[in-house]
């Protein structure tokens, strides 16, 4: 793909494809704002280049305007990085913000009202797409996190407005998964988790056809324990894909691939912080029992699994982190990445948070800001975001 690094910006309007989905509490203050922070670069290499720096992004999955879902928190955290004024429009399309375009100086930051108070956003409408496209002169992607979303401004905007590059965030996810992915250092280990096996199985088909160990945790393990024939009492279980399950088993099996499944679970009687619980083996889960963690004897086979791996892709949570009794599977997770030698990525919504959770995030690798778009990736699926942009030999 062609690089933001091959184009002239100097005193052009670059019309930047941000994601600044980042959730913002009842009072309108960022939780979390790493996506913001993994935008400078991009950002900050168009401001030394004195263009006019425009930016856009949506926010959540607003019905049509509704201020709860202002971009505006966002502006004053940006300007805050960058120590500038950003200019917040009022919309992102439409004479106001024309006229506010035609005003800005070389390294002018304008952030555009969030895209989605238009429902032309997600429908993909040309017509949106030609009116966003006539603001530039030059198109950035750098909403890696969106990249799996045929939107117009991310998906036909760039078809539009010419040329169409990747920013600098774009290119580190792309690299990071490559390195993972495509060209790892072997040996390779996988660790998924999640609650169903169903939103997991093409992830599950395309990791074995690459990686040398996988290792299943979370509520998916037991549709894979009980198609092995063992009891997994009140935990949770998607019975119509025991068969796929075996399958999945059986693949590993004759690619090679050494597939490993939890060895002990820490048991609730229901999903809440005030439930008994009890630490089993594998095989040995009563009746009236579900498994809500991974117990640390598994633990401590995950940091054996992995303490010869020169890569490490992890998505998807131990356990139900989410309440503090059965956060440890998970977290303890979080830090075998980052202790680990080998290259570690991670990404997934849950996962992302878990890390932050975990206090580790500065030493994994790399960590996506992709939750959809991630697990595309991991699925071996492309992105049609990425697609459209200009090829390099063009
Ligand atoms: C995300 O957070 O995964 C992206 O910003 C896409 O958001 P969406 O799932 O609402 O399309």
């Amino acid at each position: 793909k062609k690089r933001l690094k091959d184009v002239n910006i100097t005193g052009k309007r670059v019309l930047v494809r941000v994601d600044f989905n980042v959730p913002i509490d009842e009072q309108g203050n960022i939780e979390d704002d790493t996506r913001i922070r993994a935008s400078l670069p991009t950002i900050e290499y168009l401001l030394d280049a004195k263009a006019k720096v425009i930016l856009m992004s949506h926010l959540g999955r607003p019905k049509g305007r509704d201020s709860k879902y202002s971009l505006s928190p966002v502006a004053k955290r940006l300007s805050r990085y960058i120590n500038k004024d950003v200019i917040m429009a009022d919309d992102c399309i439409g004479p106001s913000v024309k006229a506010l375009v035609e005003k800005m100086k070389e390294g002018d930051v304008l952030l555009l009202e969030n895209l989605r108070f238009h429902k032309e956003e997600e429908e993909n409408d040309e017509e949106f797409a030609k009116e966003l496209a006539s603001l530039g002169e030059i198109y950035v992607s750098d909403a890696f996190g969106t990249c799996h979303r045929k939107h117009a401004s991310v998906y036909t905007v760039p078809k539009i407005l010419k040329p169409a590059v990747m920013g600098f965030l774009l290119e580190k996810e792309i690299s990071y998964f490559e390195k993972a992915m495509v060209n790892p250092q072997r040996p390779v280990v996988a660790i998924l988790g999640g609650v169903k096996v169903s939103s997991k199985i093409g992830i599950i088909k395309n990791l074995l056809k690459r990686v040398d160990k996988i290792f299943v945790g979370g509520a998916m393990a037991f549709t894979f324990i009980k198609a092995m024939g063992y009891s997994v009492g009140n935990s949770i279980v998607e019975d119509g894909y025991i068969e796929t399950a075996k399958d999945i088993m059986e693949v590993a099996r004759k690619l090679g691939v050494k597939f490993y499944l939890p060895v002990d679970f820490l048991l609730g009687r229901e999903l809440s912080n005030n439930t008994p619980t009890r630490l089993v083996p594998w095989q040995e889960i009563p009746q009236g029992w579900m498994g809500l963690d991974i117990g640390p004897v598994s633990i401590a086979l995950l940091r054996e699994i992995v303490s010869d791996a020169q890569t490490i892709i992890w998505n998807g949570p131990m356990g139900a982190f989410e309440l503090d009794r059965f956060e440890d599977g998970t977290y303890e997770t979080a830090k075998i990445l980052a202790n680990s030698s080998a290259l570690t990525i991670a990404g997934g919504g849950d996962t992302d948070h878990a890390i932050h959770r975990a206090g580790v995030y500065n030493s994994i690798d790399f960590v996506s800001t992709g939750g959809g778009a991630f697990l595309e990736l991991l699925e071996g699926n492309t992105l049609p975001c990425i697609e459209v942009l200009d090829n390099s030999e063009e």
